[in-house]
């Protein structure tokens, strides 16, 4: 279509795609949402219900097993899990982040060999660039590889790494060149079987209590040399390149959190009677939802705008400002999440403050895509380094 249309709806495959994964997030996942979080334990059941239906990482090349779904696709799943349940929206984002680096810049075997298991649900990828301290500051890590003849030997801690311990395979962004900076840092998979792997105990949540976060440790973990992911040196240059398609995938999952925050609101207000009608007729209420619900149509239509960016960069296209759009697609639908879950809970009132209601959940799920992938402070700065040529 060279109308330029499809740029402002979604396809006839988006759409069913979208159907498809609503009903399986409905019928398999949103049935746990309230006990995962409640227990704080991984979403197993949607892990399950994603591999059953080949949902979980659909975004790996043909090639290795995978969908080979464009950017757009991968966003819908992201967004229609996390509708549900935000920490079970993390198996496919995550899957995405961790394994982005080897499709971007890994050989032909590091591909085949890591990517396959995980289009096959056999594995599930996790991203380790942040440490205790070197967050927003991500070249300023401490993680260290050094080569030893035919292997790289790692040290160093890895933290806040989301899915640790139950994702088998890890990108890790360690320093091979103390000196160089961000030039200095190379990337590599490593194995959670890796000899001298282990994790910290889960962190204690405030929110996305079933996605487990922890730190990585690496002692003296000894892994082949061709575990490397591109050229020596290259390895800070792949994760941003990587943020740059994955930061879409976290707009998606708030836009996620805020569409099943605004579908519950809308429903109690239409029941929920007080002075003697329901508070929806009440003029103020509906201000409150038609705001809601044009903050999150523009956050979708960034978010999407963004994901074909993601797609025509991936395929090729130049001009893209793709920095700019992954950037300003995570910092507008987080900022929008947040307000619209917060906005939800006060529809309920009461009722929204209290566990007996998904809102409250909603609203502590929500506050972290403001946070991880970047803070939003982080994305402002990198907007202002990138803005698009207009
Ligand atoms: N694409 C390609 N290359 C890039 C790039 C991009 N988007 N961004 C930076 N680079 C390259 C630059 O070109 C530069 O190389 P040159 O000097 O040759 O130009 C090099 O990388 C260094 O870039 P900067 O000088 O911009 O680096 P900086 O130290 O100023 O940091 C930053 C930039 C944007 C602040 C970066 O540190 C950053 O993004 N910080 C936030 C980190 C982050 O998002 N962490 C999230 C962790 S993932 C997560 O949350 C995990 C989870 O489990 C959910």
């Amino acid at each position: 279509d060279s109308s330029g249309f499809d740029l402002y709806t979604l396809s006839e495959e988006h759409q069913m795609l979208r159907e498809s994964i609503r009903a399986l997030a409905e019928a398999k996942i949103a049935p746990h949402a309230a006990a995962v979080d409640e227990e704080a334990r991984f979403p197993q059941e949607a892990l399950d219900a994603l591999v059953a239906a080949d949902m979980h990482a659909v975004h790996v090349p043909e090639e290795y097993g995978g969908n080979g779904a464009d950017a757009v696709a991968a966003a819908i799943i992201v967004e229609e899990v996390a509708r549900a349940c935000a920490s079970s929206s993390l198996i496919p984002a995550v899957n995405k982040l961790g394994s982005m680096p080897v499709i971007l810049s890994g050989s032909e075997d590091l591909k085949r060999r890591y990517l396959t298991p995980l289009a096959q649900g056999r594995a599930m990828f996790s991203y380790c660039l942040s440490e205790p301290d070197a967050g927003s500051d991500a070249a300023g890590m401490k993680t260290r590889a050094v080569r030893d003849g035919d292997t790289w030997v790692l040290n160093g801690v890895k933290r806040w790494i989301t899915n640790a311990g139950v994702s088998e395979y890890y990108t890790v962004m360690a320093v091979t060149d103390p000196d160089a900076r961000s030039k200095g840092i190379s990337a590599f998979v490593v194995e959670k079987s890796d000899e001298g792997v282990s994790f910290g105990a889960p962190e204690k949540k405030l929110g996305i209590k079933g996605s487990p976060t922890r730190e990585v440790y690496f002692d003296n973990v000894r892994i082949p040399a061709d575990r490397i992911i591109g050229e020596e040196g290259t390895g800070f240059a792949t994760a941003m390149k990587t943020l740059d398609h994955t930061r879409i995938t976290i707009g998606a999952q708030a836009i996620g959190i805020a569409q099943g925050a605004l579908d519950y609101a809308r429903g109690y207000v239409a029941e929920r009677r007080q002075f003697g009608r329901p508070i929806g007729d009440f003029q103020g209420v509906q201000f409150m939802l038609a705001d809601m619900a044009m903050k999150l149509e523009a956050a979708r239509q960034l978010t999407y705008a963004a994901a074909a960016r993601s797609e025509r960069a991936h395929r090729g296209q130049k001009g893209q400002d793709l920095t700019f759009f992954g950037a300003a697609a995570k910092c507008f639908a987080s900022d929008v999440a947040m307000e619209i879950t917060t906005d939800a809970v006060q529809l309920l009132g009461g009722y929204g403050y209290t566990r007996d209601y998904p809102l409250e959940r909603m609203m502590r799920d929500a506050k972290i895509t403001q946070i991880y992938e970047g803070t939003n402070q982080i994305q402002r700065i990198v907007m202002a380094r990138n803005l698009p040529q207009g």
